[in-house]
């Protein structure tokens, strides 16, 4: 009967959703969930989202400003601190954070602080679904005996799943709407509630499988398939240095082959909230199963040195033009971790920055989406420069970390020194450049 009611308010719209959590993955959710028809109240610990939500002004590149604003002037969408407001909601979606802690061991408080409030204000029945990125066993370990806690017995007033996000920043072809979702719900029910409420705000598909660690583990598996193949062709690019093959070419030769192969690109490591982090969640789990996960900690290493390698190949490049680090100027072109977005969390440029700056060297900086940043350890903010010709031609190198569309090749090409190029965003060949 609880659960037919659900179904119901979810077949006729009538159902109120909570996203627990607004910030890359939450806010875009809303936006679409409201956009569908549903009325969304999201909640944040940060006044400033909330307030920003209300008053229908953007603040993540995904969402289209426009469409935000309709939602809240419609009344579809509104944002609020107070969890008490859970009471409201059929559907309660949870997007906080799933950081590591400085010993590289997941940091989960986030869900179970968020489950911990869910539990003191909960509509019965009511819908929980976990979207943050986590190990398996989480769910049902975590997530499933705090909100019990309150005498509720699960498939009766409880419906529990755990649908893993995908959404990667800056996509254009694949946004919240039409990326097909996973559902993996504790029981039958819940799995039911979960493909028709995903149905009816995306287009993409929802695949259920037959449990939350399914589900958190095939997200593991994603993560750690583009960590694997990143640490490999990260492996490639630095003997291909030694041996003085261009692994661009090489790349670009592989990609010919219409099956079994596909491009991954080197770069100065691996940043943002997932694939430096996830598949650490996975190693870590493993170890409870007296199981050492050596592949994934080997690719991790292999990006983890890379900005290290990068910072190395700088000062050999400014060597050979009889140069030394310290002292020398150096513009460093791109925070973000990755090209057209503002995202510059576990950003590995921070860490060149850091190793660059330590050894002396006087940095500018350039990216045409992040303003200003925070340092690697978060006590200092720098703030970017417009780059141009005059820019260009007062550095002794340009660094390029980051291959936003906006930077402008022939600009940088003409009127730079020495250009690094760890991206391969110069085509050209030139004696000034090199690439990584
Ligand atoms: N960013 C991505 O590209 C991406 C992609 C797929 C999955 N994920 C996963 O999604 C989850 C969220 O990532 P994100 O990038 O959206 O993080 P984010 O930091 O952008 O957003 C999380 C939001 O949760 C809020 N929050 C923290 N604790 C809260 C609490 N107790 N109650 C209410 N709000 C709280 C924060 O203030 C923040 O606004 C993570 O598990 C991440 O691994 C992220």
């Amino acid at each position: 009967m609880h659960k037919s009611k659900i179904i119901e308010r979810i077949k006729s719209k009538d159902a109120q959703i909570g996203v627990i959590g607004l910030g890359y993955v939450g806010l875009p959710l809303a936006v679409q969930t409201a956009k569908a028809g549903f009325t969304v109240l999201g909640f944040d610990v940060q006044k400033s989202k909330v307030d920003m939500v209300n008053k229908g002004q953007n603040y993540i590149g995904d969402v289209v400003g426009e469409e935000l604003a309709k939602t809240v002037k419609d009344k579809k969408l509104s944002a609020t601190t107070d969890y008490s407001k859970i009471n409201r909601c059929d559907v309660v979606i949870i997007c906080v954070p799933t950081p590591l802690d400085k010993y590289m061991q997941p940091d989960v408080t986030y869900i179970k602080n968020s489950a911990d409030e869910i539990v003191k204000y909960r509509k019965k029945p009511s819908f929980i679904i976990l979207e943050s990125t986590t190990y398996p066993g989480t769910t049902e370990e975590i997530l499933k005996p705090i909100l019990e806690n309150d005498g509720s017995r699960l498939g009766e007033d409880l419906f529990i799943a755990f649908s893993p996000e995908r959404v990667d920043p800056g996509n254009e072809k694949y946004k919240t709407h039409n990326t097909p979702k996973v559902v993996g719900g504790c029981t039958h029910s819940c799995n039911e509630m979960g493909e028709l409420f995903y149905g009816s705000i995306l287009t993409g598909g929802v695949h259920t499988v037959s449990s939350p660690r399914i589900a958190e583990m095939e997200k593991l598996l994603e993560n750690i398939f583009r960590l694997t193949n990143i640490g490999l062709v990260n492996e490639l690019a630095m003997l291909c240095d030694r041996m003085n093959i261009n692994i661009w070419e090489v790349i670009e030769a592989a990609k010919t082959k219409p099956y079994g192969f596909m491009p991954f690109y080197p770069g100065p490591g691996v940043g943002g909230h997932c694939i430096p982090i996830d598949p650490f969640y996975l190693t870590w789990k493993a170890k409870e199963y007296n199981f050492n996960s050596s592949l994934i900690e080997a690719c991790g290493h292999i990006n983890q040195v890379m900005p290290e390698y990068v910072a190395e190949k700088i000062s050999r490049i400014l060597n050979r033009n009889k140069k030394c680090i310290s002292g020398s100027k150096i513009l460093i072109a791109g925070i973000a971790y990755k090209r057209n977005i503002d995202d510059y969390r576990e950003s590995p440029v921070l860490r060149i920055i850091d190793i660059l700056e330590k050894q002396g060297a006087s940095l500018v900086f350039a990216d045409p989406h992040v303003e200003e940043f925070k340092n690697h350890d978060g006590d200092k903010i720098y703030k970017t420069t417009k780059m141009d010709r005059d820019l260009l031609s007062s550095v002794d190198i340009v660094v390029i970390t980051t291959d936003h569309d906006a930077f402008n090749r022939a600009e940088i090409m003409e009127y730079s020194r020495l250009i690094y190029d760890t991206r391969n965003f110069i085509k050209e060949n030139n004696s000034k450049v090199v690439r990584l």
